[in-house]
């Protein structure tokens, strides 16, 4: 079954500490990201981790190889569950970084990949000599990354079906911009309900906003994660 992963765009420790309180036992997963990493350091995943929450680690790497699996070994032992990686670091650095994560054991990280940051457009692909089509261009990443061993990817909603033909049924399709019907949609550009998302194949979805700013948060994520098990491929 598709799983919510609340994203905790917020800037402290103490920011965490309180919205994980607030949610309580309606969210189990959280995602966080460069900036509140930066900030906070790893002790904001301890802090997560110690409330008994799993952690998505969305740091995007893309280094040398050998910095790519150090780096994955230092979040599997701080006992993350997803971490990122981007796509075009190549083969071997995908690999490495998955094989750092399943020297981790049972409770090794699953790897994710970042293809193309939704941020860029097909006039950015060209500045950087990119000649495919945007869409050729994440399926080939997409491929690539789980070519060579990583889990799954990152991805918009609206690529979440073809990626879904082209990967086959094993990988994880963790999406964004993910938001409820009549929800603000904010900065996002392409959009899907979460019902929709998992119909056309996401594992996962990353939601932020439409929680973190809700009236009643708890409730909110509720009825994201029952909207998500009624979707027909839940
Ligand atoms: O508040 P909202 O639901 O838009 O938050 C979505 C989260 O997913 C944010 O942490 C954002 O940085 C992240 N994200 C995104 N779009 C991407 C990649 C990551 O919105 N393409």
């Amino acid at each position: 079954m598709a799983e919510l992963i609340v994203a905790l765009d917020v800037a402290s420790t103490a920011e965490v500490e309180q919205t994980v309180g607030r949610l309580g036992d309606a969210v189990t997963f959280y995602k966080i990201g460069l900036e509140l990493f930066s900030a906070a350091g790893p002790d904001v995943v301890r802090a997560v981790k110690s409330r008994g929450k799993r952690v998505f680690l969305d740091l995007k790497l893309h280094d040398i190889p050998r910095t790519v699996e150090r780096a994955v070994s230092a979040g599997a032992s701080l006992g993350v569950d997803l971490m990122t990686i981007h796509a075009a670091g190549g083969k071997a650095m995908i690999r490495a970084a998955k094989s750092a994560a399943l020297a981790a054991g049972a409770d090794a990280p699953k790897i994710l990949a970042v293809t193309i940051l939704t941020s860029l457009d097909q006039s950015d692909l060209d500045d950087i000599g990119i000649t495919r089509s945007m869409t050729a261009q994440v399926e080939a990443l997409g491929r690539l990354a789980c070519g060579n061993g990583a889990d799954g990817i990152v991805c918009s909603p609206r690529e979440v079906a073809a990626l879904r033909a082209a990967l086959g049924p094993q990988a994880l399709l963790v999406t964004p911009g993910v938001r409820p019907a009549g929800a603000e949609v904010g900065d996002q550009k392409r959009v899907a309900t979460p019902a929709q998302a998992v119909a056309d194949g996401s594992t996962h979805l990353v939601v932020g906003r439409p929680i973190l700013a809700a009236a009643d948060p708890r409730a909110a994520a509720r009825a994201i994660a029952a909207e998500m098990a009624h979707s027909p491929n839940s």
